[in-house]
């Protein structure tokens, strides 16, 4: 779906999301949604938040799973996701705190494959992800699944790429603060997920944005994977579009 902004765009998500949380509402269900950070998906929180406040929105029946987390990061810290996500959304609507959970920086790390299979554990005992939003990294990656991720690949610690660090250092005083690891849901863990909204906002995704529809699957741009899953709609502003 190709829209001319990257507002409506993220509106056209925001109410995709809440068609789905009244829809398992309507049927006394838990809705349960896998979540991405990044500066893409800032418009479809405050869109979520405002879809609360004006028109009654309700979380009460939310269930949520972050895709990732620098590693090691205390979970205040200003470029710790679990900080962004109460910020852009938790902090601003009735979601119960039992129901969140965001992999989490502050992890031990000798014990930190035992907590990653419990993160799947519980993804699965919430009955699996009904929708799974997603941003891209230039170098193709969903999560932190950095190219060369394999397509099996459940939530583990990850080394970053070099051009991740490199990209994600605005949000840091210099380079040398980005985190070099990640804990991350696998390529196995999304691909789960009944339905997916990819998005992708501006010129600088153009370039993987075309690889990862139009080129061959491969786990060397891990966003193209989701060729072979079957309810995934990229969502695309007309500058990441333009070498479609
Ligand atoms: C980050 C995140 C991803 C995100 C991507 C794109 O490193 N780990 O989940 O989708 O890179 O970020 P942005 O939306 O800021 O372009």
């Amino acid at each position: 779906r190709i829209f001319d902004s990257l507002k409506l765009g993220s509106v056209f998500i925001a109410r995709e999301i809440a068609a789905q949380i009244r829809q398992k509402q309507a049927e006394g269900k838990h809705c349960v949604l896998g979540l991405a950070t990044g500066s893409s998906p800032k418009t479809i929180y405050a869109e979520l938040v405002r879809l609360h406040r004006e028109e009654g929105l309700s979380f009460a029946n939310v269930i949520t799973f972050n895709l990732d987390e620098y590693f090691p990061i205390d979970n205040d810290a200003l470029q710790s996701y679990n900080r962004y996500m109460r910020e852009q959304l938790f902090n601003h609507v009735d979601i119960d705190p039992v129901n969140i959970h965001i992999p989490n920086g502050e992890w031990p790390k000798d014990a930190i494959k035992k907590f990653c299979a419990e993160y799947d554990n519980l993804i699965e005992q919430a009955g699996g992800i009904d929708v799974q939003i997603l941003g891209i990294g230039n170098n193709g990656h969903i999560g932190f699944n950095e190219p060369g991720s394999s397509r099996f690949s459940r939530t583990r610690l990850i080394t970053l790429d070099n051009s991740t660090r490199i990209a994600n250092a605005y949000e840091f005083t210099n380079i040398s603060q980005v985190p070099r690891l990640a804990v991350t849901m696998g390529i196995d863990t999304i691909m789960k997920a009944r339905k997916i909204y990819l998005m992708a906002w501006g010129p600088m995704k153009a370039p993987v944005i075309q690889k990862a529809v139009e080129e061959h699957v491969t786990e060397q741009i891990p966003a193209s994977i989701l060729q072979q899953h079957n309810d995934t709609v990229f969502v695309l502003d007309q500058m990441a579009a333009a070498e479609l």
